[in-house]
C-alpha cells in the first residue's frame, strides 16, 4: 500500500509535467502568431527606410531598418571598417566620423537621420600612400600603438582644428570673446571624448600642435 510521502512525489512529478506542457504549447502559440524576419519585411512589418547621402566624396543609396546606426551602416553595409566600435554607448569616440564638417560618435546617431548628408570616415581622409596632413601627423609623433581607437582621434583631430579656427569655444576658453587657440590645454579639452586604452594622448596632442602650425 502506497504511504503518503508516495503519494506527494507522484503529485509533485504531475504538476511538474503539466506545468511543462502548459509552457510548451503557450511557446508553440506564440511562436506560430510570431512572424519570420522574411515575412515581416514582406508584409512591411520591419520599419524599413531607404536613405542617401554621400560618403567620402561617392553617393550612396542603402535601403535600411530605420533603426540602424549610421556606425553600423557604414561598416556592415558599405563595408568601411575603418571607423571603429569600442563601446557602442557614446562613451569612447573610437566611432567618431564627420558629418556636415561636424564630428559625431556614429555609434549614437540613426543613418535615416542623414538623408542629404555629407560623411567623411577615415578612409575619406587619406589613403596610406596619400595620407592627410593628420594622419601623417599621427605617424611622425607615434599618436598610437594599437590603433584601435585611432581613426576616431583622427577625425576628431580634425574636426576639433576646424572648431578652433571657426572660433568655437570651449569648457576650458578663459575669454568666450577672444579667438581660442590651438594650445594643449584646449587640445586635451576638446579630444576629451576620444578615449585611448594605450594612453598616446601626449603624442596626439604633440602631432595636433603640429598641424595646427604651432610648437609643442
Ligand atoms: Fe561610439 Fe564608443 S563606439 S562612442
Ligand atoms: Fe590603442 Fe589608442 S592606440 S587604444
Amino acid at each position: 500500500m502506497p504511504d503518503s510521502t508516495d503519494f506527494e512525489l507522484s503529485r509533485r512529478r504531475l504538476l511538474i509535467a503539466t506545468a511543462a506542457s502548459a509552457a510548451a504549447a503557450a511557446a508553440t502559440k506564440v511562436s506560430a502568431q510570431m512572424p519570420s524576419n522574411a515575412q515581416a519585411a514582406a508584409t512591411g512589418a520591419l520599419p524599413m527606410m531607404q536613405v542617401s547621402f554621400t560618403v567620402n566624396g561617392t553617393a550612396r543609396e542603402l535601403t535600411l531598418d530605420t533603426r540602424t546606426t549610421l556606425l553600423d551602416a557604414l561598416r556592415e553595409h558599405l563595408h568601411l571598417t575603418g571607423t571603429k566600435k569600442g563601446c557602442d554607448h557614446g562613451q569612447c569616440g573610437a566611432c567618431t566620423v564627420i558629418v556636415d564638417g561636424q564630428r559625431i560618435n556614429s555609434c549614437l546617431t540613426l543613418a535615416v537621420m542623414h538623408e542629404g548628408g555629407s560623411i567623411t570616415s577615415i578612409e575619406g581622409l587619406g589613403e596610406p600612400q596619400d595620407m592627410h596632413t593628420m594622419q601623417a601627423a599621427f605617424v611622425k609623433h607615434d599618436g598610437y600603438q594599437c590603433g584601435y581607437c585611432t581613426p576616431g582621434q583622427i577625425c576628431s583631430a580634425v574636426a576639433v582644428l576646424d572648431e578652433i579656427k571657426a572660433g568655437i569655444p570651449s569648457h576650458v576658453s578663459a575669454d568666450l570673446t577672444a579667438r581660442p587657440q590651438a594650445t594643449a590645454l584646449e587640445l586635451r579639452e576638446r579630444m576629451s571624448g576620444n578615449i585611448c586604452r594605450c594612453g598616446a594622448y601626449s603624442n596626439i596632442v604633440d602631432a595636433m600642435t603640429e598641424v595646427a602650425g604651432r610648437t609643442a
